[in-house]
């Protein structure tokens, strides 16, 4: 098959979530909407959102965190969920993605989440089989659920944002600080993609070989700053600050050598730098995290901490996720 069948393959479901730029602010807002409303409602009403309807969770990577938390939602609005992953399937046996998605369609799969190496491996999944795709991550890529989950952990953790309205102006006056190998992470580009639209500002910080000039391709509201130190007293001096930590992904460096004493020293969130630089600080990580390397337990276990709610929000947010692409829960005008 060449690429040019491949893209004539079919349109993108409504519903899907391939990427952050796909979502206008007012379908961010519907959706941190949607995820206070479904959190709100009875497990008995909410179990009915989704009865008896199918998806399937195609898994070409490891995951605990993602995984988890689209299936028990799936699970909390009532839809039955099987679980597919490269490691004890056919596709071991070198079945290619198209003709795993459409399997799992002639299974009566009605919406997937698919998390795979490689990027844009969701759209090409969407248009194959017609049915809405949810990115649970794809390589270097994108990993949306992840950047909704993290504003919405901003919009609960940081001082004065709750209730507030989701639009453009909503983050003015947060600074946040992504410092770690921004260079293979999905989960920076998502954020640097969806947090300047609502009005924060983005800091990426690392080392020049998990940090080109070039990453991500910075757009407006991005900026690099390499010295750590002084990105965290700037971003406490303007307002409020994120620190978000990421964990060097040793799976993707291919060959890059790296200091770790060296990184270390400059890039590690210890107490002793949170306390110096930016105290007050909302300190969050994806997961997961090596602590020790990029972060140290005390500030991972600590009140500035975060990342037990990141993990909450997931849930809630995947469960909204979930009801929009299957045109259910509040979502009954997503056609699909
Ligand atoms: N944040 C995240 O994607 O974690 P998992 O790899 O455990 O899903």
């Amino acid at each position: 098959m060449n690429s040019m069948t491949i893209l004539d393959a079919g349109t993108v479901a409504a519903g899907s979530l391939l990427t952050v730029a796909g979502l206008s602010v007012e379908e961010v807002a519907a959706i941190l909407t949607a995820t206070d409303r479904l959190e709100r409602m009875a497990a008995a009403e909410r179990v009915k959102i989704l009865a008896g309807r199918r998806i399937a969770l195609l898994f070409y990577e490891s995951s605990t965190r993602t995984r988890t938390s689209f299936e028990l939602a799936a699970k909390s609005l009532g839809a039955m969920t099987t679980l597919v992953s490269d490691k004890s399937s056919s596709i071991e046996k070198g079945e290619s993605l198209k003709d795993t998605g459409l399997t799992l369609r002639a299974l009566g799969a009605e919406c997937i989440v698919l998390r795979h190496a490689n990027s844009g491996a969701p759209y090409l999944l969407a248009k194959m089989t017609g049915l809405p795709v949810l990115n649970a991550g794809d390589g270097m890529h994108e990993h949306p659920s992840q950047a909704l989950l993290d504003l919405r952990t901003m919009l609960a953790r940081l001082p004065g944002m709750s209730g507030r309205l989701v639009n453009a102006k909503t983050l003015d006056g947060v600074t946040v600080v992504i410092t770690g190998d921004i260079l293979h992470s999905r989960v920076a580009r998502s954020n640097a993609m969806l947090l300047p639209r609502l009005g924060a500002r983005v800091v990426l910080c690392g080392p020049k070989e998990l940090l080109p000039e070039d990453a991500l391709g910075l757009g407006a509201g991005v900026e690099i700053e390499r010295d750590f130190d002084k990105a965290l007293k700037q971003a406490a001096s303007q307002g409020a600050a994120v620190a978000m930590m990421l964990r060097i992904q040793r799976e993707r460096l291919a060959g890059l050598e790296l200091d770790l004493g060296d990184y270390i020293s400059r890039y590690q969130l210890d107490q002793e730098r949170l306390t110096a630089k930016a105290p007050e600080a909302l300190v969050m990580h994806p997961g997961p995290m090596i602590r020790g390397l990029e972060i140290a337990g005390e500030v991972a276990d600590g009140p500035n901490s975060a990342i037990e709610d990141q993990v909450r929000h997931g849930l809630g947010v995947r469960t909204a996720l979930l009801a929009r692409a299957l045109g259910a829960g509040g979502f009954e005008s997503v056609t699909i």
